[in-house]
This record gives C-alpha cells, structure tokens and sequence, in this order.
C-alpha cells in the first residue's frame, strides 16, 4: 500500500488564456489531496470518501463505472472518478503492467471544481501512488506530463499543462505551451482564499471562452491582453512589490469578465476584498463559481470575506514549495 500527495493551486494569473499558448502562473498552495493505492488481483475499486462537492461529503465506494449513489453534483463525481480511472490506465503503461488490479482510496480538503486545482491534484497524486505500488518510480516531470494526457483525455482535449505540471512540481510555474517550468527564489505570496461553496464546469467554462474568441476579434485580443498581463507580473514577482501585482490581477479579473466566466458571487468576493484594501483580488481557475484569490498580507481582506454574503469560506493559504509527494 503506498499514499501519495499533491497540492491544489492558485491561478495569480492567466488561467483560460494559457490554453491558447499564453503564459500563465499558478502556484501550488497548502491542500493537499491524498490518494492511497494498493494492488489487488484484478479490477478497479475506488474510495473517495471525503471529496469535498458543494458543500456536501460524498460517500462513495464504486468500480469507476457505475454511477454513485448521490443526490449532489453527480456529474463531479463521475468526472472524479473519469480522472481516477484515467490516472490508473497511465499508472499501468508507466510500469508496463496492463492487467494490475487496484484499490484506490481519495481524500483531501481541496473542493472539487472550485478553481482550486482538485483533478490536478488527484491525478498527479493517483499516478504517483499506484507507479510506487507497482515498483516503479516516475520523475516529477514524467508524472506531470502523464497527468496532462489524463486532463485532456477527460476534458475532451480541453486542457492545459498548467494545473497538472504546477501539481506535480509544487511552488510558482511559468506554463506557456509546452514550456513548462518552476520559478525559483518565489518561497511566500500573501494568498487569501474566498470559497462561494459553488463550483464551475470548466470543460463548459473552457469552450465559452473558445467559442467567443472564435467569433469575435475583441475577445481573441482579451485572451492576448491577459497573455501581456502575465508578462508585466513576471517582472515583479519575487519582489515585494505587491501593490503592482495585485494592480495585474485586478486588471486580469476584469478580463475574464469580460470572457463570462465570472459570476456574481465571484465578483462579490473580489470586490469585498478590495474594499477592505487587499493589494489585488481575482477569480481563480476555470470560474463560473468556487473561489477567489486576494493577495493581502494583513486579515483585512480574511475579515472583511467572512461577513461578505455568499462567501461560505475563507482562509489563507501559503504557498507550497512541495509538489508530489510519497506520504
Ligand atoms: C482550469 O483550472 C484552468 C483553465 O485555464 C483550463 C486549463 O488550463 O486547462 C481554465
């Protein structure tokens, strides 16, 4: 039996447009999902007992296939256990072993679909797992890369490597295309985090975005501006320099805004952090509902969340220089 980690992430900036070969940031954050693998005769069993959905705990004990027992959010379980089902295919190739029977068991304190990095998490931390269970011991690189193909396999090929790689590989990551790789010297970024108990459907989130920037030039011009927001933050980053950072992903709210995959409960929370005077306040990973990202070093920002209508939780979170990790 083997356990595995791997953090969830934040976006600091250029999540959507980073699909379309734009450079973004995400950086790794202190929430983890663990996953626990151990080899059986044949077949797949999966326990996921404590993934977070709406607000609700899903007790869940399946094969993969068929469909749980749940009244909420079905379609997040079952993509959850698309990823699981998915990750373990790649766990088999990886160590050669196609016939390899697994139970796989799932908990974590990420919520799922909430931008905060859930199937990134779950996937890199399942591949992981079950390669050790089998013998074999993948690099952190092979692991993201593995974890990409499950992300676009699952989300119809609707994916960038920017969740998967910063997952695996824990601190800030610069992803543009397939250039993917760790910003050093970055250890702590003042993160607040602001939960609407809502999640997105990032696969619909995602092809939104596509379809606007197919039909209009304006909106393609959107994706390219967030690209040079990304640029301009690069220059900062590691500096204290906070109020220029939070001044980008200001600007890079708006802008995904503007794409639609904001959302009043979003806005809601953005906006209450920056009136309790956070440097800069954005949505976080596909949208559409989940969290926000407030970058405030003081509890302004915490405080003045946890009295905001439709914010269901808040709480800082520190970067997390780890990425996956045998438990
Ligand atoms: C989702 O966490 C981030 C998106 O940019 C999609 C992707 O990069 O695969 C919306």
């Amino acid at each position: 039996m083997v356990t595995s980690s791997a953090p969830g992430k934040v976006y600091l900036f250029g999540e959507h447009a980073v699909v379309y070969g734009e450079p973004a940031v995400p950086c790794a954050i202190e929430r983890r999902v663990r996953v626990t693998a151990t080899e059986i005769d044949e077949g797949l069993r999966i326990h996921a007992n404590d993934l977070q959905l709406d607000g609700f705990t899903v007790e869940y004990s399946g094969d993969g296939e068929s469909h749980p027992d749940v009244d909420v959010a079905e379609s997040l379980v079952e993509a959850g256990m698309g990823y699981v089902n998915e990750a373990v295919a790649q766990a088999r190739d990886a160590a050669d072993a196609p016939e390899a029977g697994f139970e796989i068991s799932v908990e974590g304190d990420i919520p799922l679909g909430a931008g905060l990095g859930s199937s990134a998490a779950l996937v890199v931390a399942a591949i992981d797992a079950a390669t050790r269970e089998l013998g074999v011991e993948l690099s952190a690189s092979e692991i993201a890369d593995r974890a990409y193909r499950v992300e676009h396999e699952v989300q119809d090929g609707q994916a960038s490597r920017a969740d998967t790689f910063c997952s695996a590989m824990g601190g800030a990551v610069r992803v543009e295309g397939n250039d993917c790789r760790r910003l050093e010297g970055i250890d702590t970024l003042p993160f607040v985090i602001g939960y609407d108990g809502g999640a997105g459907d990032t696969g619909a989130l995602v092809a939104g975005v596509r379809d606007l920037r197919e039909e209009y030039d304006f909106a393609a011009d959107t994706v390219e501006a967030i690209g040079d927001i990304v640029r301009e933050g690069e220059a900062v980053l590691g500096t204290d320099d906070y109020e220029t950072l939070g001044e980008l992903m200001n600007f890079n709210h708006g802008l995904l805004s503007a794409l639609g995959v904001s959302s009043r409960s979003l806005d809601s929370m953005v906006w209450a952090a920056r009136d309790a005077d956070a440097h800069g306040a954005k949505l976080t990973g596909a949208g559409g509902g989940g969290c926000i990202v407030a970058l405030d070093e003081t509890d302004d920002a915490l405080t003045a969340l946890k009295y905001t209508p439709g914010c269901e939780n808040v709480f800082r979170a520190e970067l997390d220089t780890d990425g996956v990790r045998q438990e």
